[in-house]
């Protein structure tokens, strides 16, 4: 990959950076991307009928169960080179700040402390009522686990399709959007909303916008630059090529 002059300077002496990452960076780990079609007894459903809160009072079990699923996928795998090319990005600039549409835990595990979780953590499970943390539940196969305080379903902590993003985390990811002098979109489709208003919120302040993504997205013609390939191997060339 041919990384610009411009570029590398830009990142060797930027101290705001931004990035935000999405599914296509955890794809090389082993974890399909949201859009991906799932496989299966889970391949006649779409992701969208499933994360929502409708689903939820629909049918909870299965939406528990899909969500057990999922949380037993992401407990076999690990951060791959991409997640570390990130955590070395935090070590190089001192304020940079990462904001991930990913649930699966995977930028902490690699090392990112300056992390904002927009979508939350499928590891965590809380009450759909009471809002308590649960730390163990149940494996009863036959019902939803219940709140030990209050008694409700027990949810995966994660933002649902039509919910709010927690406020506190939404305030610091456009916080750092609008004053980053350099904003990276990484393996996201840039198609979910708030998160996708990120990149265009960091590019009308002004800021140098970079995407790292398998494909083309309605973010690409906005980018000052586009890289298209797999970000596990994009990322860890710019880290050679601008720290090393
Ligand atoms: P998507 O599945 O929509 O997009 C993943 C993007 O990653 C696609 O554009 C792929 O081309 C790209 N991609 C795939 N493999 C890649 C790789 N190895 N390297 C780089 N790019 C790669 O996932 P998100 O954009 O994360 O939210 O989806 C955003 C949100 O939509 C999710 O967080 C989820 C869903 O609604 C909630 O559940 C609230």
């Amino acid at each position: 990959m041919n990384f610009s002059f411009e570029l590398i300077s830009l990142l060797r002496r930027t101290s705001k950076l931004v990035a935000l990452t999405g599914a296509g960076v955890s794809q090389e780990s082993g974890l399909r991307t949201f859009r991906d079609a799932q496989t299966g007894l889970w391949s006649q459903y779409k992701p969208e009928e499933l994360a929502s809160p409708e689903a939820f009072r629909r049918d909870p079990k299965l939406v528990w169960d899909w969500y057990a699923w999922r949380r037993e996928a992401v407990k076999g795998v690990r951060p791959n080179p991409g997640h570390y090319a990130l955590a070395e990005i935090e070590k190089r600039v001192p304020e940079s700040i990462l904001i991930t549409q990913n649930v699966d835990g995977l930028h902490r595990m690699a090392g990112n402390q300056r992390l904002i979780e927009l979508h939350g953590n499928i590891q965590r499970v809380r009450c759909a009522d009471c809002c308590t943390y649960a730390e163990t539940w149940g494996d009863d196969t036959e019902s939803v686990p219940q709140c030990s305080a209050c008694g409700g379903l027990l949810r995966p902590d994660v933002v649902w399709f039509g919910e709010s993003l927690p406020r506190h985390q939404l305030e610091a990811a456009v916080e750092a959007a609008r004053t980053c002098e350099v904003f990276f979109s990484i393996g996201t489709s840039g198609v979910v909303q708030p998160a996708a208003s990120l990149a265009f919120a960091a590019h009308n302040r002004g800021a140098v916008v970079v995407e790292i993504n398998a494909e083309p997205t309605p973010l690409t013609p906005k980018a000052n630059y586009a890289f298209h390939g797999k970000s596990g191997e994009i990322l860890p060339e710019l880290v050679k090529a601008v720290w090393e």
